[in-house]
């Protein structure tokens, strides 16, 4: 990298708007939301979509709600034109779905493209030139005027052919292409020669797309340079103002959201963001932005996971485990202080719903509530080395309904931690449950019961327990006022250490474990230390037995 990268590079000049409006609003509603992954975001593919892949695509994004959908360039490729026909023809096409196609202004294009409409009950031709100064004078080697010009001959072509469209509700849209590094006053003349041309009316709009075809600034440049259009429009009362954005500087979602406060009424994207470079604008973020602020984006993203699996089965590129709300990961928690806050989280929202129908989602570290998107709870909390014992629990209680007490929790969760760091990889919740049957359940050494009897006279229970000590067969016998108390007697006379049951607790386990109960008792010895054992049995009495020999042999 160079040491001074302004002898090089230099700042994208802001627009003078200082009574800019855009930083005091808010957003209220959803824009039109135009998907161009058929078009913008097939041209950025190596091998790009075949037709029954983009068909495939196009049924998704209808089933999402969008209303707007660039199929293509069908000048372009005879794949492009094919499909296009292909949707009008086997009427594959809802009626309140409109389908924009894509031109530059040139008149064979022009033609081809009209040809391919032929039939479309509702179409938007879509035509661009590049304005901006590096385009005019590297790429054309034109003037304002002349650069102008095809903007304006473009359209008349268009307007020329719509006759031949007869049957369709068409509509047109013209984008200066690379709107955001071109000089907002250039930007706004070529748009009034289109629109002079194209003569629209407040109840058949003119689409104006104003593309950050490259973001050359931070995203509140482009939000002035949108307002600065906006403001200067002449007719702004005949126009849709569209936002097309990219993300070279990972900027996108923020100048679009920008864009939106500007006062721009629509917003052309891609599923996950796919596109050119470093890709178009993730309308999925977006749209769940707007839904996490208590707005529906009336886009339909319920099962998430599907339509990620039908992004990637058609475009052939992986939606990172990162990206907002669609990542595998962006649901899950590794660290252990979040995990526990998650899980309180959780525990209150499952307490508040008992209680009332619903309530305002206010979870730590969870933007919106994973179900709401087709996402899991299950995937939420996930356990690596990072991870404290509130992980480990919630794996446990979630996945196999054990309901570890808060202390045992203390007293395993190192011991896992441990493990989990030898692994050096994320463990399932069947992996720490194995962990934990090893370190408690598991434990028949020294002791192992072979055999327990108990009879109850006048609120005294006596025990007579056959046991394994050391591999050896041994007899005890003791009494107490239940049965823990009469088989801790029965071991102390017996030889073992001294201790006293401190805690009890136990359950039903789910279904896994047929009927089965478990039980956790903590045990303190004579001489101080505690120690939790584990037992799991049909019987109830024999789990708890079970248990104290667990604890005895982890002593
Ligand atoms: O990014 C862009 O400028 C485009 C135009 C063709 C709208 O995709
Ligand atoms: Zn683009």
């Amino acid at each position: 990298m160079l040491i001074q990268p302004a002898a090089k590079y230099r700042a994208f000049p802001p627009v003078h708007l200082p009574d800019r409006q855009w930083p005091n609003r808010t957003v209220t509603s959803p824009p039109i939301w135009c998907s161009v992954d058929l078009r913008d975001g097939n041209q950025a593919l190596a091998v790009p979509m075949n037709v029954s892949q983009k068909l495939e695509m196009f049924d998704a994004l209808v089933r999402c709600g969008f209303k707007e959908i660039e199929v293509g360039f069908p000048a372009a490729s005879n794949t492009e034109f094919r499909f296009l026909r292909h949707l009008i023809e086997d009427n594959r096409i809802p009626d309140d779905v409109t389908v924009q196609v894509l031109v530059q202004a040139r008149e064979d294009l022009i033609e081809r493209t009209v040809e391919s409409l032929v039939g479309a009950k509702r179409a938007i031709i879509h035509l661009y030139n590049s304005t901006s100064p590096a385009q005019r004078r590297i790429v054309f080697g034109l003037d304002k005027p002349e650069i102008l010009k095809i903007a304006t001959r473009g359209t008349q072509w268009v307007k020329d052919r719509a006759p031949r469209l007869a049957g369709t509700d068409l509509r047109f849209e013209y984008s200066p292409e690379s709107f955001s590094a071109t000089e907002v006053e250039f930007a706004l003349e070529i748009c009034e020669a289109v629109a002079d041309v194209w003569q629209p009316t407040p109840e058949r709009r003119i689409i104006f797309n104003l593309p950050d075809t490259v973001e050359v600034a931070m995203p509140n440049v482009y939000a002035d340079q949108v307002e600065w259009f906006m403001r200067n429009l002449r007719r702004r009362d005949c126009a849709l103002i569209s936002l097309h954005t990219h993300n070279d500087r990972g900027t996108g979602t923020a100048a679009t959201e920008m864009g939106m406060l500007a006062g721009a009424d629509r917003v052309e994207g891609t599923l996950f963001g796919n596109g050119e470079r470093t890709g178009n604008l993730d309308i999925v973020t977006v749209a769940l932005n707007l839904y996490m602020n208590g707005i529906h984006p009336g886009l339909d993203f319920s099962d998430l996971n599907h339509l990620r699996e039908v992004y990637e089965r058609c475009t052939g590129m992986t939606v990172p485990p990162r990206q907002p709300y669609a990542g595998e990961l962006v649901f899950t928690a590794f660290s252990g202080s979040h995990q526990d806050a998650i899980r309180k989280g959780l525990h209150a929202w499952e307490t508040l719903l008992e209680q009332k129908d619903g309530g305002i989602w206010d979870i730590p570290y969870l933007t919106i509530d994973p179900r709401d998107v087709g996402r899991e709870y299950r995937e939420v909390i996930r356990v690596n080395s990072q991870s404290g014992k509130g992980g480990v629990a919630y794996l446990l209680e979630s996945e196999y309904g054990i309901e570890l007490p808060k202390e045992l929790q203390r007293e395993f969760g190192p011991i896992a931690n441990d493990e989990v760091d030898r692994l050096g990889r994320e463990v399932s919740g069947a992996e720490l449950k194995t962990m934990f049957w090893r370190e408690y359940v598991d434990r028949t050494y020294p002791w192992q019961l072979a055999g327990f009897r108990t009879e109850s006279r006048n609120d005294v229970v006596k025990c007579k327990a056959r046991l394994l000590r050391d591999g050896k067969p041994i007899e005890v016998s003791g009494q107490g006022n239940g049965p823990i108390a009469a088989f801790v007697n029965a071991l102390t006379k017996d030889g073992s250490p001294r201790f006293e049951v401190a805690s009890y607790s136990e359950h039903s386990l789910s279904s896994g474990e047929g009927a089965s109960a478990i039980c956790y008792i903590q045990i303190r010895l004579a001489d101080g230390p505690s120690r939790w054992g584990v037992g799991v049995d049909t019987n109830i009495e024999l789990a708890s037995i079970k248990a104290v020999l667990s604890a005895l042999n982890r002593v």
